[in-house]
């Protein structure tokens, strides 16, 4: 057992990035109540990511970890998930065929509510108002009113967390063969790339080999139970997390099942904060942000904290360096690490070094920034004897306009045409599917 921790153990240290609620009374009685609801994921399935983040570290099969920045209530619909489900199925199917390793489908959904602001106050149109924080705490209109930390958005959010779940649990049980299979994906865009080709020929692969299952198992290999999700969110809110930790029957420990993996992002991984004393004591994988400002003894501090025991499968580092430093920031971190025998998973996230506001004040990412930073990743990686054994994407199944760049070569000049963000902008559909055939050419030839 973990020494000198429990659940409620963060309280004693600074939690950075919690909300100010004006009624205590409100959010103890709320989460008195999330502590009795039922846990959304079970902790079997935790240790099966467990494991499976064990293989990816080995280099066995690869995790594919992506969804919104932030999920909204709003978007809890039929249409949104299932569009979801659908480009994380169609990216997983196109890097199985890149790797040839089994693809493990991680989602940033069912519980990515909350978000870290760089400030805790925004000014607008005169007005200082208390920054938008995320589903789960406030709302984003610029009043007030809207901006006041609401303890019962906990329970909104717990709830619609769940009914993303159960939304999901079901369209991977049945009925949802015709959404990964290829004769079905929107290709179209792929006209506008030079690589049109070679795309065509990967997805007919693919087609080739899925058809090739289904005559041996009989059955169409999309209406079974052989297709996997994990959900992830960044464990912020801590209140939250903790009324969602508990002990279950037959195995030792301590699991936050509000999700299979949570992980710490780069504002909240100081090791003698809030946020980490609360991660170091639970069961689940956790993942930690890393990159540009962490150096390499304090990574190596975290991953003692957070991994005392060095097991497997149980810590994974996601670093965000940005295209311009990814070459200076990252092989000191995997050199520290490799040198002291750390068990870890690295995942590279190409997203949150790569944003930049455009001249009309909209918050964007190039996507040859990300593919770039992307690539130079496995090849540092490769090149210090280390694997890199995922990624971590930002995006939507929705046409959406908030990256620029990718095979339409969206300008900062569309970029208003279909931005839906209220915090860092997507890939969309097109974008996140070119990325893939992008990567899984990439993974081919390493
Ligand atoms: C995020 O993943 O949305 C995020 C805020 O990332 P980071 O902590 O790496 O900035
Ligand atoms: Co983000």
């Amino acid at each position: 057992m973990t020494v000198d921790w429990s659940p409620g153990s963060w309280r004693h240290l600074p939690a950075l990035q919690q909300p100010d609620y004006p009624d205590a009374e409100a959010l103890r009685r709320t989460l008195e109540e999330l502590a009795s609801l039922p846990p959304l994921v079970t902790s079997w399935e935790v240790a099966s990511l467990r494991d499976q983040f064990a293989h990816a570290a080995a280099g066995q099969c690869f995790v594919l970890q992506a969804g919104d920045c932030a999920e909204r209530f709003a978007d809890c619909s039929s249409q949104r998930i299932a569009n979801q489900l659908k480009i994380l199925i169609q990216m997983s199917l196109v890097l199985v065929q890149g790797s040839k390793k089994p693809v493990v489908r991680v989602g940033r959904f069912a519980g990515q509510y909350a978000k870290p602001r760089s400030s805790n106050f925004e000014d607008v149109n005169g007005l200082r108002l208390p920054s938008y924080r995320g589903d789960l705490i406030n709302r984003p209109e610029p009043s007030l009113d809207a901006r006041l930390p609401d303890p019962c958005r906990l329970l909104r959010g717990y709830e619609r967390a769940a009914l993303t779940l159960n939304f999901i649990r079901a369209l991977v049980k049945g009925g949802f063969a015709d959404l990964h299979h290829p004769e079905y994906w929107d290709l179209d865009w792929t006209r506008h790339s030079p690589q049109a080709e070679e795309y065509h020929r990967l997805v007919h692969s693919i087609t080739d080999s899925l058809h090739f299952m289904e005559n041996i198992l009989g059955s169409p290999a999309g209406g079974s139970d052989r297709i996997d999700f994990f959900t992830s969110h960044e464990a912020l809110h801590l209140p939250y997390e903790q009324a969602q930790t508990r002990r279950v029957p037959h195995r030792p420990g301590w699991f936050n099942l509000s999700t299979h993996f949570p992980w710490i992002g780069i504002r909240t991984a100081a090791h003698d904060g809030a946020h980490v004393e609360y991660m170091r004591g639970i069961a689940n994988p956790i993942g930690v942000k890393t990159g540009a400002g962490v150096s390499p003894s304090q990574l190596l501090r975290l991953s003692e904290i957070l991994n005392p025991a060095n097991e497997p499968g149980r810590l994974v580092l996601i670093h965000r360096c940005g295209v311009t430093k990814v070459e200076q920031v990252l092989p000191p971190l995997i050199e520290v690490i490799r040198r002291e025998g750390r068990s870890v998973l690295w995942i590279c996230d190409p997203m949150h070094g790569n944003t930049r506001t455009t001249s009309a004040g909209v918050k964007t990412r190039s996507f040859d920034d990300i593919e770039d930073e992307l690539s130079k990743a496995f090849d540092i990686h490769a090149a210090h004897g280390s694997i890199l054994g995922g990624v971590h994407i930002e995006l939507t199944g929705e046409n959406v306009t908030e990256c620029t760049g990718g095979a339409r070569g969206l300008s900062d000049d569309d970029l208003s045409r279909a931005y839906e963000s209220e915090v860092d902008p997507r890939l969309n559909y097109e974008q996140s599917l070119e990325l893939a055939l992008l990567t899984a050419r990439k993974l081919s030839r390493l």
